[in-house]
């Protein structure tokens, strides 16, 4: 089976495995978890902030962190393919009591332009915009990177405006390692970034907060309210520790296998995509209509053992992960050909 549903799929390595099982342990809700504070210590360190929490799940990330920023009534400024607005059931409003103001980004992304124009005014109608919420590299988008010079104009223009940055992070070393920045030099415009391990970097489980300590302290009580306290959560978070030390470098194929795999879906009649947009390790592309729609062509693909999810009507998501090797690639490609 060839499995481009997304990169959650990934599972553990043996070396990966190894290092869990002997993981040393501690109670970490009260912060003796040894292998959960060096993970911590380490992203930190990384990234470039004061300190960070490992939490269950990347939704868990943001929402604690969008909860830590807000108080109910105010508003958040997100991209209208974000996760925050699409995939994390309607979460901000049912967690937080706060509303998201989607605007409508090129690829996913916005302009500082566009958000100085959805700031709320001071006027007691209105909702409070609180936060500005970014997501590198944008999922939905098709993995695409946002550029270092926006992400510091959006920041002068929060900061001229009181307003908090927020990252959805989860992809963030797959833009790091396809433009050559260093986290660090994405994250400083943010006063709260999160990653996930649990995706183009292989681990089996969690996301990781960071921010100031101040912001973090919040956090910390937000992943309690929300249940995502742990205990010997060390196991799993050696996962994790592994993955942020080993992993990165690798993403560097997955990129390369997602471009050869737009390439040789180019050729194809019957598909469409932009090659140009096709930045990291997300592919996604039309089908004409005429010949079949997106859930007829996965589900003939899938009889021939190749996983992928149709996204819209026409709209299909393939992603790379280390779970697709380069004959994957080669093998996709020409079912591809078979089917259409
Ligand atoms: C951009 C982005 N943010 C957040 C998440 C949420 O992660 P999780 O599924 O661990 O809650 C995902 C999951 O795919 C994602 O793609």
């Amino acid at each position: 089976m060839i499995d481009l549903r997304s990169d959650t799929v990934t599972k553990p390595s043996k070396a990966m495995r190894e290092i869990m099982a002997q993981a040393e342990v501690g109670d970490d809700v009260h912060g003796e978890d040894p292998t959960i504070n060096a993970l911590q210590e380490y992203c930190a360190e990384l990234y470039g902030k004061e300190t960070a929490l490992y939490v269950p799940s990347g939704t868990m990330a943001n929402q604690t962190s969008l909860s830590a920023h807000t108080q109910p009534g105010d508003e958040i400024i997100c991209e209208y393919g974000s996760h925050i607005f699409n995939y994390e059931g309607g979460a901000p409003g049912v967690l937080s009591g706060v509303q998201l103001h989607p605007l409508y980004g090129d690829h996913g992304i916005l302009t500082a332009e566009q958000i100085r124009e959805a700031i709320r005014t001071a006027n007691v109608h209105h909702p409070v915009t609180r936060v500005v919420a970014l997501e590198n590299t944008h999922n939905r988008a098709g993995g695409v990177v946002y550029p270092v010079e926006v992400i510091a104009e959006i920041s002068e223009l929060a900061r001229e405006h009181g307003l908090k940055m927020h990252l959805d992070g989860a992809r963030l070393m797959n833009a790091s390692v396809a433009t050559g920045i260093a986290p660090i030099d994405y994250v400083r415009y943010f006063d709260s970034v999160t990653l996930c391990f649990s995706k183009g970097l292989g681990a089996p489980v969690g996301s990781i907060v960071m921010g100031d300590e101040e912001f973090i302290t919040k956090v910390h009580r937000y992943r309690k309210i929300f249940g995502g306290g742990m205990r010997q959560a060390g196991i799993i978070a050696a996962g994790a520790l592994f993955a942020i030390r080993n992993n990165v470098d690798r993403i560097r194929n997955d990129h390369k296998n997602a471009r050869r795999l737009a390439a040789g879906l180019n050729e194809i009649d019957g598909i469409s995509l932009e090659l140009d947009w096709v930045q990291t390790n997300i592919v996604i592309f039309d089908v004409d209509l005429e010949v079949m729609n997106a859930a007829a062509l996965c589900d003939a693909m899938k009889q021939r053992e190749v996983y992928m999810n149709p996204i819209a009507e026409q709209r299909v998501r393939a992603v790379t992960s280390l779970m697709v090797s380069d004959e994957d690639i080669d093998r996709a490609i020409a079912t591809f050909h078979d089917v259409l």
